[in-house]
């Protein structure tokens, strides 16, 4: 396997009524400001119980950061923050608010003219205020990682800064029996895809990464339809091994010292960028996609997940391969997410610009190899029509 060095700080508060952790893991003089999304968290309890927790502190809010968070919301967050002294941020609710409280983490102590320039311009983040989070949607696993995605004016770009790690991470499983079948799918989709970004590439013999990825992409499989049956979908045990399988399949551990991909990421942030498809819905678009153009570069790691994760080991590599890729959209469609732009009503007209925007924002060569220009692209594109 590569070298690499590997450190996760994000301590994990994993388990039912586990949000009253926070009391004890929040500082007691902090000054904290609970960032939210559009109220679910109102409805669904949580807050109640964000609020009981923080009785003994001091805390002011900030909500309405919205599904891929927008840079003009999260700007808005830092008036609250200089005006009270805030010194801590505590994220409650999916992906799109952890990743818009990192983005305000960073851009409340930022000392350049504009804080985008640490996403566009890749200019390093040397401080950030602490923050921590209250997960209420398992995909992302930005609960405890150091990445994000934010966007601007159709611009939706990644940063990354170890700074920007939460502290902490409350895994309450409960929390989650509010979602809706779709968010429930997101979910599920965009764990999948994260740990196929960071296996499906070439073989470097790393066998506990391999067989942790394979691990969760069982558990997802196994998992996931579960949650979207009437008969299941509460069960707890299942949303919790749903939510533990997402956060480790991006919190660093199955990606070390293995290559890793994230050409689908970087192709659908397009689609959410111009066209506003939820994330995990443009993935599940074009990892097909991808698996079919790249299938010769990725061959090896192919035939093993088809033999180990679809228990494929009768007929020729070719025909393994194609079952393996049918199977795998098999189980999209089974999750209720499109797996072809036609599915959300797209068509040849829109791949050019799609190219545009790739190539505006620097992402001309993608994947494990970095072998993917431009025209292979779009010829991921073509293959996902
Ligand atoms: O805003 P509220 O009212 O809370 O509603 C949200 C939102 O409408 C709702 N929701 C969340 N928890 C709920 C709930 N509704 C009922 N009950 C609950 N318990 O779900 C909707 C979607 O939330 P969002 O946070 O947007 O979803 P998700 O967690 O999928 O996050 C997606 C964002 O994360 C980025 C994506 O690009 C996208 O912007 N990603 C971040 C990554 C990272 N930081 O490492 C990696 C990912 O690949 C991804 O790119
Ligand atoms: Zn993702």
């Amino acid at each position: 396997m590569l070298n690499f060095s590997f450190q996760n700080t994000t301590k994990i508060l994993f388990g039912e009524g586990q949000i009253q952790a926070i009391s004890q893991a929040i500082p007691k003089d902090a000054k904290v400001l609970v960032t939210y999304g559009g109220g679910s968290i109102k409805t669904n309890g949580v807050y109640d119980q964000i609020t009981a927790a923080l009785s003994e502190h001091t805390w002011f809010e900030f909500s309405g950061i919205e599904p891929n968070p927008s840079y003009e919301t999260l700007m808005k967050a830092l008036d609250p923050i200089r005006e009270h002294g805030i010194d801590f941020l505590l994220a409650v609710g999916g992906g799109s608010v952890v990743d818009g409280t990192k983005f305000i983490a960073a851009a409340a102590v930022f000392e350049g003219d504009d804080p985008w320039d640490f996403v566009a311009k890749g200019q390093p983040i040397t401080k950030a205020l602490p923050l921590a989070c209250v997960l209420t949607l398992p995909a992302t696993g930005s609960e405890s990682n150091i990445g994000a995605v934010v966007t601007r004016d159709g611009n939706k770009l990644p940063f990354s800064s170890p700074l920007v790690r939460p502290l902490f991470a409350v895994l309450d499983p409960a929390v989650t029996l509010s979602l809706s079948d779709r968010q429930i799918s997101n979910g599920v989709v965009d764990a999948f895809i994260h740990t196929m970004e960071q296996y499906l590439t070439y073989s470097v013999n790393g066998k506990v990464q391999d067989r942790f990825a394979e691990g969760l992409l069982l558990t997802l499989i196994e998992e996931g339809p579960k949650a979207l049956a009437v008969e299941t979908k509460n069960d707890l045990a299942i949303r919790g091994n749903i939510m533990w399988a997402a956060t480790m399949a991006l919190n660093g551990l199955i990606g070390s010292g293995v290559p890793q991909d994230w050409s689908t990421h970087m192709i659908a942030h397009e689609l959410t960028g111009a066209y506003g498809i939820d994330h995990a819905r443009t993935l599940s678009i074009v990892l097909p996609a991808v698996m079919k153009v790249r299938k010769e570069a990725k061959r090896e790691k192919l035939l093993q997940y088809a033999e180990r994760i679809w228990g494929l080991t009768d007929g020729d590599e070719e025909s393994r391969i194609q079952r393996a890729i049918e199977l795998t959209e098999q189980f999209f469609t089974a999750m209720q997410v499109p797996t072809r732009l036609s599915h959300v009503d797209l068509g040849e007209a829109a791949i050019d610009g799609l190219i545009a925007k790739l190539t505006q924002h620097g992402m001309v060569k993608l994947g494990e190899q970095k072998a993917i220009t431009p025209e292979i692209s779009r010829e991921i594109l073509i293959a996902a029509l």
